[in-house]
């Protein structure tokens, strides 16, 4: 898919078809992950895949209660090691490093599964202590996210963003300004 097709296509899906990933179809969504852009490339993350049952067994309804992850074809739990970015940059800047590497890591899994066919979405409020215990995850690594994975069951419609105007400040001047801007 072109890449600007993409990112169009990309979008939260809340409904699915309960068919579940194979271990094929979920290799290249984590290969995308694991090839984003982290601090130093410490690689601070470790990333949960719930293959097939066991990403609806093990994360419905504890973890994450809304009806429609009963249906989802396969999660990835998101973790940090906090202690190893800490232990780097400082307590402030290695927590926000570790955010932001899995961020990085999530949103190339979501364009891989876009790519693939599947829809996916992001999930922030999930209860971090059930899903320790769910999934087994030690005390080192602190859950950050889910990325829930499945066909989608419809299409849902691309939601609105705000005006590039509200959101974005150009800082150029002179003529490379008008140069960037008319090209845009
Ligand atoms: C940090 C973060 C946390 C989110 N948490 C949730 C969540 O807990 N439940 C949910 O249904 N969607 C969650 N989302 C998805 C957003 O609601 C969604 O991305 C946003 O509304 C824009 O819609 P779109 O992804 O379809 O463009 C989260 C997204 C992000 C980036």
């Amino acid at each position: 898919m072109e890449f600007s097709d993409l990112i169009l296509c990309r979008r939260s899906v809340r409904a699915y078809t309960g068919e579940l990933l194979t271990r094929a179809q979920a290799e290249p969504i984590l290969d995308a992950g694991l090839r984003a852009p982290n601090a130093c490339n410490l690689q601070s993350w470790h990333f949960y895949a719930l293959i097939g049952a066991d990403a609806a067994e093990l994360l419905y309804p504890d973890v994450y209660a809304a009806p429609w992850f009963e249906k989802i074809g396969m999660a990835v739990v998101a973790t940090v090691d906090d202690a190893a970015l800490r232990e780097r940059f400082g307590e402030e800047k290695g927590t926000s490093f570790g955010i932001q590497d899995i961020g990085a890591a999530l949103e190339n899994m979501a364009l891989a599964a876009a790519d693939a066919g599947f829809g996916s979405c992001w999930i922030g409020a999930f209860d971090p202590e059930a899903c320790r215990r769910k999934v087994g995850i030690p005390r080192k690594r602190r859950p950050v996210a889910i990325l829930a994975i499945g066909r989608p069951d419809g299409t849902p419609d691309l939601r609105d963003r705000k005006p590039k105007e509200e959101k974005v400040t150009y800082i150029c001047s002179g003529r490379d300004f008008d140069s960037v801007y008319s090209h845009a």
